[in-house]
């Protein structure tokens, strides 16, 4: 586990997964770059969540729908007018905060509360003299006031002629491009209730604060699948698929002791049910919010309706009834996911050759499954059959060829990155060993430790039994 969240943000530079983005002009807030390890990585969570979520159902699309959507849309979902956070400033150093979040740290849930409630709560602190600034400690506080969070670009028209009028909006989550597409995918595909649309994409928000890594960043990648139903078969549903995701983390290694469900008090206005799968993050010391699994009523496809004046209903063959579909959803940051699983698989051991680091990431989400060495780099014949062995596999995995170093140095590399086999060619892979050992290399298992010999004409097979997902 690691120790703090700057240990694990220096070895997810320094080994090539996160990178702060635009560094040489000096960073740029809560905006972050996924390096070679870090875009495996993350590639492999979202394979992981789509076979679960697409592939292994018959119920469930898939969809890529654009960044940029009508403005009318967000009009329409509630977020132009109300998709904001309560903002609170530090008068002496200019600090800015989550009222909502200073409120949390006094034991009050201010969530989803209106700004009067979030104000009483603040000037009773602020009269206890408990209300104090965390970055400088004064106690020049303003009050609270409403930030939005939606992101405001232009198309089409001259940046100077930016106004409230013609500005488009990145969006701020993925589903409102499946409630858009809710039609054009039945009118396509004809999949009848209950059925999901899932996809992955690119979601901004302006956050007030943002200073937890990638656990809260301005723009990052959701993965969200909404499922269409009939609102007499939500309550079976919802607890299908509360199962179903939960399951889903066990399944790629997470400890059930590190997982729990947070179910909200104060819902939207129009959900019926909100919980939360929270996980116990040891960078920030305890439970926060991953994926969220919502009931959301017919809200959506209602909205749209009424602003588009189209009708988004379905007519249920079988019972001859027309209903507006409700929803239910499960959405999931990327970048969370991933600072989960890199906080899960961390681990610092003592072992015989001294300390070391290694990620024990599921095998299915290593970013590189085998790595391939020639014992030394300046023997032809054992870079020439390593080589060899490399090239067999790479076409199946993420296989990395390294001649850096010894092997020691190599193995605390490739422990540090979460390579689950490293297989090493010797001189006994080239027959200098006898018969018995000609033709087989050494596999060494990343968490055992443990070593084995193993013919080349079988390890293909040999790993494919131990990689698979
Ligand atoms: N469509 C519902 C929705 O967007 P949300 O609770 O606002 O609900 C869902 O977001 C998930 O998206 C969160 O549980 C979290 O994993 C991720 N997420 C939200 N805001 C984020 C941010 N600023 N940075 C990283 N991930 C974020």
């Amino acid at each position: 586990m690691p120790a703090s969240i700057e240990q694990l943000v220096g070895l997810a530079k320094r080994r090539g997964f996160v990178f702060p983005s635009s560094e040489i002009y000096g960073g740029f807030s809560a905006i972050y770059d996924y390096g070679h390890y870090g875009v495996l990585l993350k590639n492999n969570i979202r394979d992981a969540w789509w076979k679960h979520m697409v592939q292994l159902r018959e119920d469930v699309l898939g969809l890529d729908s654009a960044i940029f959507m009508h403005p009318m849309a967000w009009k329409a979902s509630g977020h132009v007018d109300s998709f904001d956070d309560p903002q609170i400033d530090c008068r002496t150093c200019k600090a800015r905060f989550r009222a909502d979040h200073i409120l949390e740290g006094f034991g009050v849930n201010a969530d989803k509360q209106p700004l009067e409630f979030i104000n009483a709560e603040l000037d009773t602190l602020r009269a206890a003299g408990k209300l104090k600034c965390a970055n400088c400690g004064g106690k020049d506080l303003t009050e609270a006031k409403r930030f939005s969070l939606m992101v405001k670009s232009n198309l089409g028209s001259p940046t100077d002629a930016l106004s409230e009028e013609n500005a488009v909006y990145l969006r701020p989550e993925t589903c409102g491009g499946i409630y858009l597409e809710y039609k054009n995918t039945m009118d396509a595909l004809h999949p009848k209730l209950p059925f999901g649309i899932a996809q992955v994409g690119k979601a901004f928000r302006n956050e007030i604060v943002a200073r937890q890594f990638i656990f809260r960043t301005r723009e990052f990648e959701q993965m969200e699948m909404q499922y269409f139903l009939h609102p007499d078969d939500m309550k079976a549903k919802y607890e299908e698929w509360k199962a179903t995701r939960w399951q889903w983390y066990l399944d790629y290694g997470i400890r059930p002791e590190k997982i729990r469900w947070y179910k909200h008090e104060k819902l939207a206005h129009y959900a019926s049910e909100a919980y939360d799968v929270e996980y116990d993050y040891a960078v920030f010391g305890g439970f926060k919010e991953v994926e969220g699994v919502h009931a959301r009523g017919d809200w959506d496809l209602t909205q749209h309706s009424k602003f588009s004046g189209v009708d988004l209903s379905y007519f249920d063959d079988a019972t001859k009834q027309r209903f507006v579909p409700h929803i239910m959803e499960t959405s999931v940051g990327l970048g969370r996911l991933f600072l989960m699983f890199l906080d899960h698989a961390y681990t610092e051991e003592e072992t015989e050759g001294g300390a070391r680091t290694v990620l024990k990431f599921h095998p299915a989400l290593a970013p590189v499954k085998v790595a391939v060495f020639p014992l030394l780099r300046n023997k032809p014949a054992l870079v020439e059959k390593a080589k060899e062995v490399y090239k067999a596999l790479r076409g199946r995995w993420m296989v990395e060829y390294d001649d850096n170093g010894n092997v020691g140095k190599r193995y605390r590399r490739q422990d540090e990155i979460g390579t689950p086999f490293c297989v090493t060619v010797d001189f006994d892979t080239l027959g200098e060993g006898g018969a018995e050992t000609a033709d087989t290399v050494t596999v060494r298992d990343r968490d055992s430790m443990k070593q084995e010999r193993v013919k080349i004409a079988e390890l293909e097979a040999w790993l494919a039994a131990r990689l698979a997902a």
